[in-house]
């Protein structure tokens, strides 16, 4: 294991595992989100549900699903090691320190938007992975729905309607405004995060770096956050009777 342990001592090293688990985040972030797609589906959730049950009982995606919650613990606490050992490289503040000349907002925010994604996803896990593991269905801690978490049946087979769980949560104005709130945060986190795990691998290239950039920006940066906000809009209006 030693290779492990001189691998995260080296400031070079926990730059990669951090672009390592980054860039795995971000795949994870597709599938997620083309799964999640099914609720604009008008058939009272039945894709959703299938596509949540699926998720939750193949076995080579439940092992992956470890990987997920390792990645996002590692990828936390090294760009936490990270910062406080640039911190104390430079104990001085430098007396003429504009960093706005030479660097872009989101690349010298990339911690407070971390820590607000880290926030938003013990939040999202314990309203919805919680929920569907373990029981009934609250909203900030208070339990709103008594007893397990509701039923449906397809083709005879009972399964748990996280379509449910999805429709009551979005139900509350609050709770939309904080996912639109905190995938404005994914958004500016994953400008500039998506390029830069690209760069801290040593993976830039005259031919390819434009394309990264390209989709840093557009996809991870725009489409992706933009699609997630959409969900509990788009659930809102719909359960609200306001525009659907
Ligand atoms: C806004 C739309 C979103 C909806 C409707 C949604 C819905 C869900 C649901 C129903 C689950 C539990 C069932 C399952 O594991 O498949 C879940 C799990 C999860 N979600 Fe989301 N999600 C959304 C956005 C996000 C975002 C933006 C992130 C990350 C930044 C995220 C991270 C996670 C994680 C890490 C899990 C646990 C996955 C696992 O156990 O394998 N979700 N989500």
């Amino acid at each position: 294991m030693s290779w492990v342990t001189t691998t995260l001592s080296s400031s070079l090293g926990r730059k990669v595992v951090m672009s390592l688990t980054g860039l795995f985040l971000c795949t994870f972030l597709v599938v997620h989100l083309v799964g999640n797609l099914q609720l604009f589906k008008g058939d009272e959730g039945r894709a959703f549900n299938e596509y949540s049950y699926f998720m939750t009982h193949n076995p080579l995606i439940k092992t992956i699903s470890y990987l997920l919650y390792a990645s996002i613990i590692i990828h936390a606490v090294m760009a936490l090691v990270l910062t406080r050992q640039n911190q104390a490289s430079r104990p001085i503040k430098y007396a003429y320190a504009r960093p706005e000349d030479n660097s872009h907002w989101t690349s010298r925010n990339m911690g407070i938007l971390g820590t607000i994604l880290l926030i938003f996803i013990v939040i999202h896990m314990r309203t919805f992975w919680y929920t569907m593991h373990f029981g009934p269905i609250t909203l900030a801690g208070e339990e709103i729905q008594a007893g397990s978490i509701p039923q449906v049946t397809y083709d005879g087979e009972p399964i748990k309607d996280l379509y449910a769980v999805t429709t009551f949560a979005f139900s509350y104005l609050w709770y939309v405004i904080l996912y639109v709130l905190s995938m404005a945060a994914l958004a500016f986190h994953l400008v500039h995060g998506f390029q830069s795990g690209f760069q801290s691998l040593g993976l830039r290239h005259k031919k390819y770096s434009p394309l990264i950039e390209g989709i840093g920006t557009y996809v991870f940066g725009i489409l992706i956050p933009a699609l997630f906000a959409a969900m509990p809009v788009y659930i809102y209006l719909k359960v609200n009777h306001i525009l659907f």
